[in-house]
This record gives C-alpha cells, sequence and structure tokens, in this order.
C-alpha cells in the first residue's frame, strides 16, 4: 500500500446500537442486508467497502450463490441438475425469464435465435481494420460495441420487447463473432452459421469447419461445450456482471454495456482465468517441480499465484468445478486426451494444494476455471479462446441481469463515494515558484 500523507484520523462516532436505526433486508436465502440508503442523512457518514465485497448493489431473483454450502442455483435450479437435463437455450430463456421454457415456448426461443445468428455483412470489415495478431477479447470488446452503431436508433430500452430483441440479437451472434474472431486470427475464411445445428454445435462448426472439407462434429465435444456454456452462463454480481449493470444503469446502448462486461470478463482474475491456467500449469511443467512452484504461490513477494485456486464468494469446493472435474476426465478420453501431460499435472497440482496448510487455511480450492480451461484445451482451443466462448455463455447471465435492473424502479445511475486523500483546498502556484513535482509512487 502506498503511504498517505495525511492520514484521515479513525473516530468511531457510531454509537453500538446504530445498526439497530437501519431496516433489516431479508433474502430469501443467504444473509440479510443492512438497507443503509439513508445512512448519511441519518449517521453523517458513508460506508468505505473496497472491492463492494460486502455491499449489495441490487435486489437480484436470478442467481444464488453460497460460497460455504457450495450452493449455485439459477432461478432456484441447482446447477448439476441444469447441466443434466437442460440445453444451454433452455437455460438461457430459464435466466432472463425465471421459469423454464415449456416445448412450445423452447422451439419459439431457439426460432428467434437461429433468426439472429449472421452479421450484418459491413462487420466484416470491422474484422479486418483489427491486427492479425490482436488478441481475440480485444476483438470482441471492438466488435460487440461496434453493434451499437448498427442497433441503436428506435431502440427503447424501457420497452420490453425492444430488450428482448436486444438480447436474442446478443445471444444469437455471439458465438458468431467470437468464431470470426478465431478465424481471422487464423488467416482463415470466416464461416456462417449453421441454422440446423444446436447452439453448441453451430458454435463449434463456425470454430472448426473449413470450406474445402466436410466437417465431422464429435457429439463428445458438443455435450461438453453445451455444459460448459450452462456452467459459464451466470454467476449473479461478479465483476463483468457488475460492468454490464454500472454502464447499464446510464441508459446506456446493451451492446455497449455488453462490450465493457466483455472488458471485464477479459482479465485473469475474472474470466481470463481459465487462460492463465493454462500458463501456470505449463509454467510448472512437470509434477516434480509442483512444491517448488507451491512455494512460490505462498510467498508474498512473488507475484507468481496458482491460477484456477481461489474465489471471492467460494470458500469450499466451486460447485461448477465439482460438475466439470468428471465432465474433463470424461471429455478427455472420449477424444482420446486422456494422456495430455496437463491433465495429469492439475490433477496432482490439486491433489498437493488441497493438503497444503496454506491453501486449507485461507480456503483456496479449484475454481471454475481450474478445469474449464483443460476442456477448452481438449476441444482443441488454444488458450487465447478460451475467455471469448466464456463470454459467449456469460452474455445470457449479463442480459438476464440488464432486463432484471431496467426494469426494477429501484434502479439509480450507480455511483460510488469515494474516502478522499488528497491535499484540501489550497492556493494555485505560480509555475516560476513550483517544486519539481516528485515521482508517483506505485
Ligand atoms: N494462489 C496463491 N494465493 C492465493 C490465491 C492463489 N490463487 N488466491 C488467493 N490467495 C491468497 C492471497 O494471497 C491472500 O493471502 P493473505 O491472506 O496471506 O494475504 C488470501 O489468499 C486471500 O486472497 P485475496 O486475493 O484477498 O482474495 P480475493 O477474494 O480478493 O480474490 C481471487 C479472489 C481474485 C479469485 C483470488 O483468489 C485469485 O487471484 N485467484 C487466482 C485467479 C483466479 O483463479 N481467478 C478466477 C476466479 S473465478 C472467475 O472469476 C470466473
Amino acid at each position: 500500500m502506498t503511504a498517505i500523507a495525511n492520514p484521515a484520523p479513525v473516530q468511531s462516532a457510531i454509537e453500538p446500537h446504530a445498526r439497530a436505526q437501519f431496516p433489516l433486508l431479508q433474502p430469501t436465502i443467504g444473509m440479510p442486508m443492512l438497507d443503509l440508503r439513508s445512512l448519511a442523512s441519518r449517521q453523517g457518514c458513508y460506508a468505505y467497502d473496497p472491492g463492494l465485497g460486502e455491499t449489495g448493489i441490487c435486489r437480484s431473483s436470478i442467481t444464488y450463490v453460497d460460497g460455504e454450502r457450495r450452493i449455485l442455483l439459477y432461478r432456484g435450479y441447482p446447477i448439476d441438475a441444469l447441466v443434466e437435463n437442460c440445453s444451454f437455450l433452455e437455460v438461457a430463456w430459464l435466466l432472463t425469464n425465471g421459469e423454464l421454457p415449456d416445448a412450445g415456448q423452447l422451439a419459439g426461443f431457439t426460432r428467434d435465435i437461429t433468426r439472429h445468428t449472421m452479421l450484418n455483412e459491413q462487420i466484416h470489415a470491422i474484422f479486418r481494420g483489427f491486427r492479425r495478431d490482436a488478441h481475440p477479447m480485444a476483438v470482441m470488446c471492438g466488435v460487440v460495441g461496434a453493434l451499437a452503431a448498427f442497433y441503436h436508433d428506435g431502440l427503447d430500452i424501457f420497452d420490453r420487447r425492444h430488450r428482448l430483441v436486444a438480447s436474442h440479437r446478443l445471444i444469437a451472434k455471439m458465438p458468431t463473432i467470437a468464431a470470426m474472431a478465431y478465424k481471422y486470427s487464423l488467416g482463415q475464411p470466416f464461416v456462417y452459421p449453421r441454422n440446423d445445428l444446436g447452439y453448441a454445435e453451430n458454435l463449434l462448426a463456425m470454430l472448426f469447419s473449413v470450406p474445402c472439407e466436410a466437417f465431422r462434429l464429435a457429439p463428445a465435444a458438443a455435450k461438453a461445450l453445451e455444459a460448459l456454456l450452462i456452467i459459464q452462463a451466470d454467476h449473479e454480481q461478479n465483476a463483468s456482471t457488475t460492468a454490464m449493470r454500472l454502464v447499464g444503469s446510464t441508459r446506456a446502448n446493451p451492446y455497449a454495456c455488453t462490450a465493457a462486461a466483455i472488458a471485464a470478463l477479459w482479465r485473469p482474475l475474472h474470466g481470463g482465468a481459465n487462460e492463465a491456467v493454462i500458463e501456470t500449469l505449463k509454467a510448472i511443467g512437470t509434477v516434480e517441480r509442483i512444491p517448488e512452484m507451491l512455494r512460490r504461490a505462498k510467498d508474498r513477494t512473488d507475484p507468481f499465484r496458482l491460477m484456477g485456486f481461489g474465489h471471492r464468494v467460494y470458500k469450499s469446493y466451486d460447485p461448477r468445478a465439482k460438475v466439470l472435474r468428471p465432465l474433463c476426465q470424461e471429455i478427455m478420453a472420449s477424444l482420446g486426451r486422456s494422456d495430455d501431460p496437463l491433465l495429469r499435472l492439475a490433477l496432482e497440482l490439486e491433489r498437493i494444494a488441497l493438503e497444503d496448510e496454506y491453501f486449507i487455511k485461507r480456503k483456496l480450492y479449484p475454481n471454475v476455471d481450474f478445469y474449464s480451461g483443460l476442456i477448452f484445451r481438449a476441444l482443441g482451443l488454444p488458450a487465447s479462446m478460451f475467455t471469448p466462448i466464456f463470454a459467449v455463455a456469460r452474455t445470457a447471465g449479463w442480459l438476464a441481469h440488464w432486463n432484471e435492473m431496467i426494469a426494477d424502479p429501484e434502479t439509480r445511475i450507480c455511483r460510488p463515494r469515494q474516502l478522499y486523500q488528497g491535499p484540501a483546498e489550497r492556493p494555485l502556484v505560480a509555475i516560476a515558484d513550483r517544486q519539481p513535482c516528485p515521482p508517483l509512487v506505485g
């Protein structure tokens, strides 16, 4: 932490009984929350909570996570039951609409989604403006943001029907955009969507088929991808969903909000961890080097961390990783990749870390990205494409939250406070009389 020139004195102005003065909001399940909306007017202070770890920013009925009890529910349904019984599109419908669709609704939704899978041909020109070696997440941020230029005029975000069409467009076009980003990086022709295929199947076809030969779809690959999409579809108020809500709270265009969410998802502390897991495993290299690398991960002076371990909310085994672990082994076996040295290394690393005092004490368990990276790799994707596929899945959750937020009468522009610790008001010094500015610290 950087030293603060004039740290503000700590004051204990609030009486112990202060809590009783604020209403307690009761959730369906989980911990209640103090309603602090009148905090400043009643107590003359604000709440300080960097990272918002203790603060609820909205009411939501979409997803419930209990980090201690390893629970993840979408609209009340456990994640493992959804993976076992539902398609990704059923889950996407569930997230936005609150209930699972019946057969007629699912058929209608599937029709709507397949009608929107193609991109305006002008967008191809936008792709061609990127450097060939640009990271696909950078390309996705740019292209999804650019959709706002195509779908803006006439879009009324307070009209539920307009919101639904925008949501369907995004869910439909994200696989096409992710696959095009991949094809562009390879220098291969873009592959148009195939509306005769399922959602995951179509994504695989756009990623891996080439015009000069017939494409053979591996059912095991489609099954694994469908499961990954469901598992990654939502996770309540995570960083990227919060970005979606924050930008959306200004009434921004939903395509621009989604571009912001993609940016938030990108890097290793959030969705980019799946890419970083593979880098970590490669850096470890062999089973023999695990103890040495664990020592480094535990050393506070060493920036090396075990990517794919730890979570802000889960302080026990991530329920998503629990579903993905056997799936990972199953897909590796059916695709003939069981002998992948990274899989063996990952299983051994998990075993050793889970017995290590440091990880036990801090409740650091494998998270969703620990296994999703290995599955993406087994599907034949390079590490740079892991997070784009995650973004395809999470789009369903982002849009469910955006819809919920816009319809919520309590929504206000998201505008947090700060604990100001800069200089108090002071007179301006003429340039000739100024001292050289000291270098910035940190
Ligand atoms: N390797 C080594 N030590 C770790 C790790 C790790 N992966 N994760 C946390 N720790 C240690 C911290 O150094 C800290 O130790 P200390 O108490 O001695 O200071 C303690 O565990 C608590 O960690 P924080 O960083 O304070 O926890 P926070 O909730 O802020 O961070 C996070 C959670 C960002 C996920 C963190 O665990 C991490 O960096 N993990 C690796 C990246 C990763 O896998 N991210 C994906 C998350 S899942 C998702 O977003 C889809």
